[in-house]
């Protein structure tokens, strides 16, 4: 090896260090939603890599997260189809002064039209004779999965133009949200129900379009913004005619597009738009500026990965340095002791924010995290602020530092109970296992049991919980319905009045069904929807309870942890007895004559032991309801034809490969109107 190389060689390393950092980041980010790097580190990440490839041209691979996009291909149950044209992403500039520069290498006279950079995840659109075929994720920029009954919830999209001047096919592209509010009410949810939040609005309405329940979608409130139109003999000559088409033709298109004809407008745009955006009710990260004659777009062409004609502005995430005063521990209902940071109170994005989340022992160590410290702290998405980073240490003076507590060391003993703390191998988490005698899980159970999506018991809230567990009177769930007038009356603060209602609200939960009941018990990791599965299939707490954890792992949805966890729950004699006294109290401990009735007409054997494949677009049902119709006729809804596929219920425009494949191996199609006589 020459001097030369031997120079070059740590430089190589990072070269393909950070391609599989950034490749791993990728993963993580769109296909698990669970980002591990912040945008800008990872953009930072990129620009290092892309000046090293630069600088080691005999390094090139077409494989590096250089030359592709993210991939969020992965999850099962969607078909997989090719774009028409692919799916690019845009290059990005945190600075301003790259931004004017951008600008002012453009040919002179050269309009820029500057829009929002809506910060959810790309859709494309395929309109056909003015019906919506087909709606695509961006995949790996060259295949997406088709997520068209996601999509056809979504209010502002729409499934058809009525329009005779349109050409007979086009494509639209733009960005799904899923609006502050309705992010912040899904993840108070999910917190309720002990499920993973959701970082920000992004990974949410990244996590919901993948769903396979259409009705669920339909519940969280997407909403879209288109921003390009894509196809041969559209009308227009600039990228902002077409915008104003589609607005007419009644696609949703954002007010705040403006065509810019210098650098000062462009950066007067980006001015206004780096404070005003805060009133949005949608996320934006950044500004995109685009050429708006399209023949000059042209001209100008595309890289491997992003167009030369388009750049975007990336905003600062708003993040903050602040002193660390103290380290405190939250118990929560299922015994898990999280970290929470105490902090000099600061301002971030507009609210004063004086505590945030330390995560776990593994963070802080890996941080070496010490009070005194300052540290980052950021709002991002989330409800709860987060600590993301450390500040050096500036004072190079042996004594200050030793004033900090050498290492840090996670507590030993429940800061509630004093019961000694529990690491359950493979988690990151401390619990306390002291599940019945440790004051929030106590309360934190009776909290969840009331709560509004299991037993709505109006009246009983966290306050009056609390005052009621100090007294005395409540212990555990069953309690509840021991309560009487005189002693909630004589409590102060409460009075006859108090009472009444709160009985009534516990006389009213004694007809809340099952599902609910089973959810409200607050098994742990059994989430509202896990709990309606399980109630469906074990019809009876008399049944759930001599299951075991094999037999729960062929309930849907129900893994190995749950089941255990199921499993260990009605191996406590306690709860036993707690649920001995909820029967007693007169609750719905399995599902009613009614609910069975409706439940097993609808089961028929019509394809037991059946493999179904469907693929295409369908008319009559979505492709969801049709899945529900195939798993209630006994069925299996199966992704990609085999030798084993029954037969495939074929709709319009399916695609190519699977009917390749399907006649090559003789599988019978069906079409709809076949399957519905067939099921009738
Ligand atoms: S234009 C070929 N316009 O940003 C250019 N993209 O980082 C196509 N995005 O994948 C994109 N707002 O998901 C465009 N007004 C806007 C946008 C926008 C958000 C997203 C889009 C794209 C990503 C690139």
């Amino acid at each position: 090896m020459d001097l030369f190389s031997q120079i070059e060689e740590p430089e190589r390393e990072e070269l393909k260090a950070l391609r599989k950092e950034l490749e791993d980041a990728n993963y993580k980010y769109y296909v698990l939603n669970m980002p591990t790097l912040s945008d800008r580190e990872f953009d930072e990440k990129m620009h290092r890599l892309q000046a090293l490839e630069a600088q080691f041209p005999d390094m090139f691979d077409p494989k590096s997260p250089t030359q592709h996009v993210g991939s969020d291909l992965g999850k099962k149950g969607f078909e997989q189809v090719r774009h028409k044209y692919p799916m690019l992403s845009l290059a990005n500039s945190y600075s301003r002064e790259e931004i004017e520069d951008w600008v002012r290498k453009l040919p002179a006279g050269v309009e820029i039209v500057c829009e929002l950079k809506f910060d959810g995840l790309s859709i494309s659109l395929w309109y056909e004779h003015g019906q919506l075929v087909r709606a695509l994720t961006r995949g790996d920029g060259q295949q997406g999965d088709d997520v068209i009954a996601n999509i056809k919830t979504i209010p502002s999209i729409p499934w058809r133009i009525e329009r005779t001047d349109i050409p007979e096919s086009f494509e639209l592209r733009g960005e799904v949200l899923l609006p502050w509010k309705r992010f912040e009410a899904l993840n108070k949810e999910r917190e309720e129900q002990e499920e993973p939040l959701f970082a920000n609005p992004r990974n949410a309405a990244s996590g919901t379009l993948k769903l396979q329940d259409p009705k669920e979608v339909a519940r969280r409130g997407l909403t879209a913004y288109l921003y390009y139109m894509l196809g041969d003999n559209l009308p227009g000559k600039t990228h902002y005619e077409r915008l104003q088409t589609a607005r007419e033709w009644g696609f949703h298109i954002s007010d705040a597009i403006k065509v810019c004809k210098n650098v000062d407008e462009v950066m007067a745009y980006i001015a206004y738009w780096d404070t005003e955006r805060k009133n949005l009710p949608v996320a934006t990260d950044g500004i995109v500026l685009k050429v708006n004659n399209l023949a000059q777009q042209e001209e100008l062409g595309y890289t491997a990965k992003t167009p030369r004609w388009a750049i975007a502005y990336k905003f600062p995430a708003e993040k903050q340095l602040t002193l660390l005063k103290e380290i405190t521990y939250q118990v929560g209902r299922t015994g898990v002791v999280t970290p929470v940071a105490n902090l000099e109170p600061v301002q971030l994005s507009g609210t004063m924010v004086q505590r945030a989340t330390l995560h776990n022992e593994d963070f802080i160590r890996s941080l070496d995290i010490r009070p005194g410290d300052r540290v980052w702290v950021e709002k991002g998405g989330e409800i709860i602020p987060k600590i993301t980073g450390r500040a050096e240490r500036e004072n190079s003076d042996p004594c200050a530092t030793l004033a900090l507590p050498l290492r840090y060391s996670f507590p030993t003993l429940c800061p509630e109970c004093g019961t000694p703390l529990v690491r359950v191998e493979g988690e990151a988490a401390w619990r306390c296992p002291n599940e019945a005698g440790c004051p929030p899980q106590i309360k934190g159970k009776i909290e969840h049991f009331v709560s509004r999506k299991a037993m709505n018991i109006d009246g009983l809230g966290e306050e009056t919980i609390d005052l009621l567990y100090r007294q005395g009177l409540l212990h555990n769930i069953a309690d509840i319905y021991d309560l009487k007038a005189e002693d909630i009356a004589a409590q102060e603060r409460l009075g006859e009045k108090s009472a009444q209602n709160m009985l009534a609200g516990i006389e009213a939960s004694k007809q809340v069904p099952w599902a609910r009941v089973l959810f409200a018990l607050g098994i742990r990791m059994v989430g509202e929807t896990t709990a309606k599965k399980i109630a469906r299939a074990y019809t009876s707490v008399d049944t759930l309870q001599w299951a075991t954890a094999e037999q729960l792992c062929a309930v849907e949805d129900v893994g190995p942890l749950i089941a255990e966890n199921i499993v260990r729950y009605f191996e406590d004699i306690r709860n036993l007895e707690i649920l001995d006294r909820l029967r007693q109290a007169g609750l719905q401990m399995a599902l009613s004559e009614e609910e069975l009735s409706t439940f097993d007409s609808r089961l028929s054997t019509k394809l037991q032991g059946q493999s179904i494949v469907i693929s295409g677009t369908f008319s009559r049902h979505s492709r969801d309801e049709y899945k529900a119709m195939i798993e209630a006729n006994g069925g299996k809804n199966v992704g990609s034809v085999s030798k084993k596929t029954s037969f495939i219920l074929a709709g319009e425009n399916m695609g190519p490969e699977k009917r390749k494949k399907a006649e090559t191996l003789g599988v019978k199609m069906m079409s709809e109107e076949e399957f519905l006589e067939m099921i009738k």
